[in-house]
């Protein structure tokens, strides 16, 4: 499958929007989506793995209602970082039996209402599977329930989304507290399932595929000490969390995901015969590459042999790429006024700064790009996954509408421009 959609598809697009009036007064930049490709992902990523893997998207990924009403058809579960995403889950239809809850930080108000409703809980640590026991103790579950492992495979290029170093804030170390895990799985009838997360793009192939394969060993352990019923292992789910990079940089050496899949079945074959439930938890996979975000160009300024674009997206919608410019990347393509694609190169290199006020927020530092100017369209590639959803509210920026489209059909709103209104409720 294609990998990323190209800068002549985004134009065209673009194009489109604007032919049909979707561009309103207000609007100074929209964020689209590409559902096409959205949908061709989701086939692309069933196709490796066995079929009754339950790919729970993360929906911290993205979040918006109509994105996961739309993904919920193709038999996808959903991820939950919080009660909340959960609640959002499951107000866009996903049974109980596709929600996977990994809150690292869950009350016990929020595991009994979990529990009640069936969710998949995979626990953070001990503590919290002596309260999942007390409840279960007063009310039974069908939930499958599993505890969060550190497999210690060691950091990834991104500090910051890497939890598999000695030290992470999530789950239990497998190497440091083994025997007490394997206890806790002989104690508690009901733990069933292991749940392991290398990190978030930044991982390499070696690292997520040995992590997956501490894991899966330790399970292997794990049931060779603890039977249950008539014999049957203690672990049956498993769950590889996501961490499948996305492609952001044109010329980056990537592995695919034809190459995880392929290095999963050599060295954790045991996935693939049907031993053990897999889940998934790809997010920025799935998303990242069919967003992409168009902003009207305001104002050009030339000073210093350099030209600074301002645009209407910056830190508020790309928090990362703002704040440590040197791990995360976006590649940006030039519009003229009509959404056909400039070509060629300014001489002077161009700095894109948003309309946020402070002096970072600038989303590339002198680029080479063709000449941009006032009312031109900049394209920010790749922006399906962590931005709206990591939306910043500093200054108080109004969010931009979202729309998706397909190709045989109409544009459709996924969400609404935030109103003046919207703003003062959340501040209020
Ligand atoms: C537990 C867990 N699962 C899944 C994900 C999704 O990761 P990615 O979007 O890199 O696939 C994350 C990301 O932070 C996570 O913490």
């Amino acid at each position: 499958m294609d990998i990323r959609l190209t800068a002549e598809q985004m134009s065209a697009a673009l194009q489109t929007s604007l032919k049909e009036n979707i561009w309103q007064e207000e609007d100074t930049a929209l964020i689209f989506y590409d559902l096409d490709f959205l949908k061709k992902r989701i086939a692309y990523i069933k196709g490796l793995f066995p079929a009754e893997t339950l790919h729970a998207v993360a929906a911290k990924a993205n979040p918006l209602p109509r994105v996961l009403q739309t993904l919920r058809p193709l038999g996808v579960g959903l991820e939950a970082a919080t009660m909340s995403e959960a609640w959002l889950g499951q107000k866009c239809g996903y049974g109980a039996d596709r929600i996977v809850y990994d809150s690292p930080a869950k009350t016990a108000e929020e595991l009994r209402y979990a529990l009640e409703r069936g969710w998949h809980i995979n626990a953070d640590n001990f503590s919290e599977l002596e309260r999942i026991d007390h409840i279960l103790k007063i009310s039974p579950s069908q939930s499958a329930i599993g505890l969060r492992v550190n497999p210690r495979v060691g950091m990834g290029a991104i500090a910051l989304t890497s939890v598999a170093g000695d030290y992470s804030k999530f789950g239990l170390p497998l190497d440091e507290l083994g025997d007490e895990i394997i206890a806790a799985y002989g104690r508690y009838p009901w733990l069933n399932s292991i749940h392991v997360h290398v990190g978030s793009q930044g991982c390499g192939l070696e690292q997520l595929l040995n992590g997956t394969r501490k894991a899966l060993d330790f399970a292997e352990k794990i049931n060779k000490s603890v039977r249950r019923g008539e014999d049957a292992p203690a672990v049956r789910w498993f769950d590889m969390g996501g961490g499948m990079p996305a492609a952001y940089h044109p010329d980056e050496p990537r592995f695919t995901l034809e190459d995880y899949s392929a290095g999963l079945r050599r060295v954790c074959p045991e996935l693939f015969e049907g031993r053990y439930r897999l889940i998934t938890e790809f997010g920025r996979f799935v998303h990242a590459n069919s967003g992409w975000t168009a902003s009207k160009v305001e104002y050009v300024k030339s000073y210093g042999g350099k030209k600074t674009a301002v645009i209407h997206v910056g830190a508020d919608l790309l928090m990362r790429r703002c704040y440590m410019p040197e791990s995360w990347y976006h590649h940006l393509s030039v519009c003229d006024a009509r959404g056909r694609l400039k070509t060629g190169r300014d001489k002077s290199p161009y700095t894109i700064a948003g309309p946020l006020c402070f002096n970072g927020d600038l989303i590339a530092r002198d680029i080479e790009l063709p000449p941009i100017e006032a009312g031109d369209f900049l394209l920010v590639h790749d922006t399906g996954a962590y931005t709206l959803s990591m939306w910043s509210r500093h200054t108080s920026r109004l969010i931009p509408a979202v729309w998706g489209y397909e190709e045989d059909s109409a544009f459709r709103l996924l969400k609404k421009r935030e109103s003046l209104e919207d703003l003062y409720r959340f501040w209020r």
